[in-house]
C-alpha cells in the first residue's frame, strides 16, 4: 500500500500520521485564561527542540477553524506548564481532551489537583511528577496548526525520581505514550545498545 497524503482528508491523514509516528509523549499543558480559568489539555504533537536554551514545542491544531483554548490562553498570557503524563494519569488526561467551554476548568472536571508553578504565573498538575514550567518563545502558524515553542524556565522533578547529577529515573517515572484512537501504551522492557564504529571514519 502506498498512501499519497495530499489526496487525503484531514481526518484520514491524521489517522495515517498518528499510526506511523508512534509512540508519542504526551504534554498535559496547563494554561490560564484572562478570566483566571485554569485550562488543561493533552497534546502528543510534542517534543523537545533545543537543549540550551531549553525549548519544547507543542503543535496545536485548529478546531472547526477556531483556535483551541490552550492557544488562545498562551497568546494572551504567555506562560504555561507542560505536565509529564504517567500511566496512572491516563483516565483524567484522556477526559481532559473533551471540548469543554473556555469558562470551565478541566482541573475540576477530571479531578486533577492544581498547584502553583514556581517560575510562571500558572497552575501545574500536582499528580504529575515531572513538570516543565515554560515562557512562550514563539508561535509559528503552520497550515491548520500553530507551533507553540516554549522556553523551559524550571523543571520540577519529584524527589524520588531524581538521580544526581541531573538525571531522571525514567523506569520509575512510567510515562504514558500516545498511539492513536483509543490506544495508549506503557513503556516496555528497557534495553541498552553499544555503538560499534570504525574509529578511522569518525570526527576526532
Ligand atoms: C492523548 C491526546 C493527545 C492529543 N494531542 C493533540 C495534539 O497534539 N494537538 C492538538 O491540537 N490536539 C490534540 N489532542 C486533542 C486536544 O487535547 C483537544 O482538542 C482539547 O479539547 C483541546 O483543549 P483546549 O481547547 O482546552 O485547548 C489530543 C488529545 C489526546 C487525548
Amino acid at each position: 500500500m502506498e498512501i499519497l497524503m495530499k489526496n487525503l482528508s484531514r481526518d484520514d491523514a491524521h489517522k495515517v500520521l498518528t499510526g506511523a509516528v508512534v509512540p508519542r509523549p504526551i504534554a498535559l499543558v496547563s494554561t490560564k485564561s484572562p478570566e483566571n480559568v485554569h485550562n488543561l489539555a493533552p497534546f502528543s504533537y510534542f517534543t523537545a527542540v533545543s537543549s540550551s536554551p531549553a525549548m519544547i514545542l507543542v503543535s496545536v491544531a485548529d478546531r472547526n477553524g477556531q483556535k483551541k483554548d490552550t492557544l488562545r490562553n498562551i497568546e494572551r498570557h504567555p506562560e504555561f506548564v507542560v505536565n509529564v503524563v504517567t500511566e496512572d494519569m491516563a483516565v483524567p488526561v484522556n477526559n481532559a481532551a473533551a471540548d469543554y467551554r473556555p469558562d470551565i476548568s478541566e482541573f475540576d472536571e477530571v479531578g486533577l489537583t492544581p498547584v502553583p508553578a514556581k517560575t510562571v504565573d500558572c497552575m501545574a498538575v500536582l499528580e504529575s511528577p515531572v513538570r516543565l514550567e515554560c515562557r512562550l518563545h514563539q508561535i509559528i502558524p503552520l497550515a491548520s496548526n500553530h507551533l507553540v515553542i516554549g522556553e523551559v524556565q524550571l523543571v520540577y522533578v519529584q524527589d524520588d525520581l531524581y538521580i544526581p547529577d541531573y538525571k531522571i529515573n525514567v523506569e520509575a517515572l512510567r510515562p504514558l505514550a500516545r498511539i492513536c484512537g483509543p490506544y495508549y501504551a506503557k513503556l516496555g522492557e528497557f534495553m541498552t545498545c553499544k555503538r560499534t564504529f570504525d574509529p578511522g571514519k569518525v570526527i576526532s
